[in-house]
């Protein structure tokens, strides 16, 4: 038999160096300042104003690192520099499809290093938010999902469903007791001080009703069931049951209210920037935007703040979603995707927290009174039995500088900004006024330990080795599994002497239809065309000429999925490939249509990898 196209396909994602810049300040932490605090019963609980930690109601900042998109080495130094920037608390995902690969088979090592990572937090002296999940969405492949939950007879994901629940509860009791034997809950002496069920389920429970609300309910009884001595949120979920806490995320969360006046005002997720998509414009949030809003959150009484993300970090190997979730995670976050401050945007963030943090005592020990300083201008105040008092004064107004009167003084407020006066008279920070620190980054040659990885992904080649034949066309995630991005749709088109296949000087057009997300077809070996979906719509159709000879002619369709989609509805149903149907039009017989022909497939499950060392 003839043999193939053999093509080295360009690959979309994947193949990312490991670049470890950030050795550059080869950080030592003091690992003998462990907050390995007493055993004396520890605890988190909240009120109305915020979290409680051993007794004391605080105010927290918080940033998302997620643990896989950086590489062990670099975490000490995004920790510390997160310390640095002013965080009390680390929030991640956990990432059930990189913590068991298949079924009972469980992986924590090397950037899935959970505990490693959740230790040196908690030896830099800060907190951690475990956002378990374990749906996570996370512009992560299959929102976090390990792919073989697809295949599990009878499941419907995020629903009132007994598979679904079943392997859900598994999952998350494994994390929860993973934490406990290592003591790193709160209420053990360690560093988790608060946890997260689900996520952003409030949409889907809006979409599709009863089961959901019933699901909803359901997760938020097994977490707490769980006993882990530290609360529960749930983020976009209105109805989140009691005692889970119900918290907002966007850019702008200051009217936000939680479901029950007894719970906090909480932010998991203040958007810095956003992601990017292969082909997309790269985001950019303004810093001066991001801090107005934050300080906003908190003069309308918001406790908790969380950066999504502090560092965004890279998709790592074949974990970005989407399709076409692009490999870097960059996020514009305050510290780069290589690890280092994106100085004004860190430093500004410094600021603000330094600002809020002198305004603690004063925040957590009364309500505001609101008072009018103009049109569109308002003064926050916070004022403690013990004396303390805290002012926030807003410019709501977009375009005009205003100068307004507080207690006796006079204050310049820029549009679009919020000065902070922890003692009610000096305004130590406005949000729009960046302060005149420029530091320059400073590089340093690495020397000699510099070690890249690269993975080289080949594709087979489309002869007719190792191919499974089978009547029709077959769903390319069903085949692959997910162990490649490519699968090969191959036939034969017989062209026999009587058949005229040109007519006017054109080819016969060839139409195939695919679930996505990206195809290159190829007849007797030639490109004849590459087609692909978006992040939107991920299908995709080929329609063109076909170079048909007489005999037999190769029909290849090289198949690619690139990051299956991390939101909706349904995980279950969605599918990738060539899924048909799959026609040629213009031969004197008449429309063939191909879709229930015999095709042959082939899947790329060996994809070679190559570790080398530069000197
Ligand atoms: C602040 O407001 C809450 C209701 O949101 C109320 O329960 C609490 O008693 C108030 N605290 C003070 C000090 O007035
Ligand atoms: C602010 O200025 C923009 C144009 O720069 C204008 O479109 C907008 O209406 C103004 N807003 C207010 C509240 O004056
Ligand atoms: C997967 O493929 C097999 C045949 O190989 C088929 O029997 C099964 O129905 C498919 N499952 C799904 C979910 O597509
Ligand atoms: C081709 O065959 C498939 C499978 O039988 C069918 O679903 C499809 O409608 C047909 N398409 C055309 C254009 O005849």
């Amino acid at each position: 038999m003839g043999s193939g196209p053999k093509v080295h396909v360009q690959t979309l994602r994947g193949a990312k160096s490991v670049m470890a810049v950030m050795l550059l300040l080869l950080l030592s932490w003091d690992s003998c300042s462990s907050s390995s605090s007493s055993s004396v019963a520890a605890s988190v609980t909240y009120d109305h104003r915020a979290l409680i930690v051993n007794g004391k109601r605080r105010i927290l900042i918080s940033g998302s690192i997620h643990y896989p998109r950086s590489t062990p080495g670099m975490w000490p130094d995004l920790i510390q520099k997160a310390k640095d920037g002013g965080l009390d608390v680390i929030q991640t995902y956990v990432f059930w499809n990189g913590h068991e690969p298949s079924p009972g088979k469980y992986y924590f090592e090397d950037r899935y290093d959970l505990v490693r990572f959740i230790k040196l937090v908690q030896q830099a002296g800060l907190y951690v938010h475990l956002r378990i999940g374990p749906y996570v969405c996370a512009e992560w492949n299959f929102g976090g999902f390990p792919v073989w939950l697809k295949f599990v007879p009878g499941i419907v994901f995020r629903t009132d469903n007994e598979p679904f629940k079943a392997a859900m509860q598994r999952f998350t009791e494994k994390i929860v007791n993973m934490m406990k034997a290592e003591n790193l809950f709160e209420s053990q002496g360690g560093p988790i001080i608060l946890s997260q069920v689900e996520n952003e389920f409030g949409p889907v429970e809006w979409e599709i009703g009863a089961p959901g609300k019933a699901y909803s309910k359901w997760a938020a009884d097994m977490a707490v069931g769980l006993g882990t001595g530290v609360p529960w949120v749930m983020c976009k979920q209105e109805d989140a049951p009691d005692p889970v806490i119900d918290t907002c995320n966007g850019y702008y969360c200051e009217n936000f209210k939680p479901n029950r006046d007894y719970k906090p005002k909480m932010w998991t997720e203040a958007w810095t920037g956003w992601y990017t998509e292969f082909g997309g414009a790269i985001p950019h949030r303004p810093v001066e935007d991001l801090a107005y809003s934050v300080a906003r959150f908190i003069q309308n009484g918001g406790s908790f703040v969380n950066y999504y993300m502090y560092h965004g970090g890279t998709n790592f190997g074949r974990t970005s979603g989407g399709p076409f979730i692009a490999t870097s995670y960059d996020y514009d976050a305050p510290i780069d995707e290589f690890g280092l401050p994106r100085e004004k945007k860190w430093r500004h963030l410094k600021d603000l927290h330094e600002a809020i943090k002198l305004c603690e005592s004063a925040l957590v020990s009364s309500n505001a009174t609101v008072l009018s300083l103009g049109n569109k201008q308002e003064a926050h105040v916070f004022t403690a039995e013990s004396g303390a008092c805290a002012a926030f004064l807003a410019n709501y107004d977009p375009n005009y500088s205003v100068k307004v009167t507080f207690r006796g003084r006079q204050y310049d407020l820029p549009p679009w900004s919020v000065s902070i006066l922890p003692d009610c008279k000096t305004a130590v920070f406005n949000t729009a006024r960046i302060g005149a620190q420029s530091s320059l980054m400073k590089m340093t040659p690495l020397g000699k330990t510099f070690s890249w990885q690269s993975y080289n992904e080949e594709t087979p080649s489309a002869d007719d080795s190792d191919t499974t034949e089978m009547e029709g066309l077959l769903e390319q995630i069903n085949i692959t599994r997910d162990a490649s991005d490519y699968l090969w749709y191959m036939t034969d088109i017989v062209i026999e002497p009587d058949e005229a296949f040109l007519k006017n000087g054109q080819y016969p057009v060839l139409t195939v239809w695919s679930a996505g997300h990206a195809l290159h077809v190829f007849i007797n070996s030639q490109l004849s065309g590459t087609v692909y979906g978006g992040l939107e719509n991920p299908k995709l159709t080929f329609n063109d000429n076909l170079k048909l000879n007489a005999g037999i002619n190769k029909l290849s369709l090289l198949s690619i999925a690139v990051g299956l989609p991390n939101v909706g509805l349904h995980f279950e149903t969605w599918n990738a490939g060539v899924l048909g149907p799959v026609t040629l039009k213009g031969l004197n017989s008449g429309t063939w249509n191909l879709t229930n022909w015999k095709w042959s497939y082939k899947v790329c499950t060996l994809c070679a990898c190559s570790f080398s060392m530069i000197t």
